[in-house]
C-alpha cells in the first residue's frame, strides 16, 4: 500500500483537482485506489464523489487527528494506493498529512507568487524527510512566466516532476460532471497528462508497470528529493 500526500499550504492551486484525476486514473489503470479528504471546509472530493455514480475509487471524509484510522480502514477495504486531499492555510493538516505519506506531491501555478510561497511548505517536507515533487499546474506553456517558475524553482534546490498539467477546460468540466479527465475525455490531452504524471508515480513507488502512456510531456527537469 502506498499514500501520497498532495499538498500544498497555498490555496487554489489544484490539490484537489491533482488528487481526483489521479486517483480516477490509477482506479481505471487497475489499481484499488481510495481518496482520503481532510479539507474540512470545501470537501471538494467528497462532494465530487457524492455526484459520481461509480464506486470508485473510493472516497473518505475524515479528520487529519484521525487520520492513520481513515489509511487503515481504508487499507481494509482493500485500498493499495491512497490519495491525502489537504486544505490550504492548515499547517496541522498539512503536518498529519506529510507525515503518513510515501510521496508528497505539490501542486503549483507557474507564477512568481505561487513558487515564492512553496517554502511554506517544502520546509515542513524537509523537516520530515519525505520524498516529494512539485507538480506545474495550469501550465500555459507558451508564456515566459512556465520557465521562469521553472528556473525559481530550481534555483530554490526543490524538485520538480518532469510532467505539468496544462491549463485546460476538460479539468473543470470533468469534475463538474462527477468524473476524473480519464473518464470525461480518455484520448484528450488532459487525459494524456494525467496518465504520463500517474505513470511517472507509478514508477517512483514501484506501483505497476502497466500503466499505458504516451508520453507528451518530455521531461525537463531530473527528480531529486527536496
Ligand atoms: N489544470 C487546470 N486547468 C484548468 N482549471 C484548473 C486546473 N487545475 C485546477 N483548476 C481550477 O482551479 C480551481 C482551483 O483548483 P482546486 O480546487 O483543485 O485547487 P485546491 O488547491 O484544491 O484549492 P483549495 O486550496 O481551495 O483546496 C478550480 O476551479 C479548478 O477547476
Ligand atoms: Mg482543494
Amino acid at each position: 500500500m502506498a499514500t501520497i500526500t498532495v499538498a500544498n499550504l497555498k490555496g487554489g492551486v489544484g490539490k484537489s483537482t491533482t488528487t481526483i484525476n489521479l486517483a480516477t486514473a490509477a482506479q481505471m489503470s487497475g489499481i484499488q485506489t481510495a481518496i482520503i479528504d481532510v479539507d474540512p471546509d470545501q470537501q471538494a472530493a467528497a462532494k465530487w464523489s457524492d455526484s459520481r455514480t461509480a464506486e470508485n475509487p473510493q472516497v473518505y471524509s475524515a479528520v487529519y487527528s484521525r487520520l492513520q484510522q481513515s489509511i487503515t480502514e481504508a487499507e481494509r477495504y482493500g485500498a493499495k494506493l491512497i490519495f491525502i486531499d489537504t486544505a490550504a492555510f492548515e499547517q496541522k493538516i498539512l503536518t498529519s498529512s506529510i507525515q503518513l505519506a510515501d510521496l508528497v506531491l505539490i501542486p503549483c501555478r507557474p507564477t512568481a507568487q505561487d513558487v515564492q510561497y512553496l517554502t511554506a511548505t517544502t520546509d515542513i517536507v524537509a523537516i520530515h524527510q519525505k520524498p516529494a515533487a512539485i507538480v506545474l499546474n495550469q501550465v500555459e506553456p507558451r508564456l515566459p512566466e512556465t520557465d521562469q517558475a521553472r528556473t525559481l524553482i530550481a534555483s530554490l534546490g526543490l524538485s520538480l516532476s518532469p510532467m505539468h498539467l496544462s491549463k485546460a477546460v476538460a479539468y473543470q468540466r470533468a469534475i463538474a460532471a462527477g468524473l476524473g479527465v480519464t473518464e470525461f475525455e480518455p484520448t484528450g490531452k488532459a487525459a494524456q497528462e494525467i496518465l504520463s504524471l500517474l505513470n511517472w508515480i507509478s514508477r517512483l513507488l514501484y506501483l505497476s508497470p502497466d500503466i499505458k502512456v504516451d508520453n507528451i510531456n518530455k521531461p525537463i527537469h531530473r527528480s531529486s528529493k527536496i
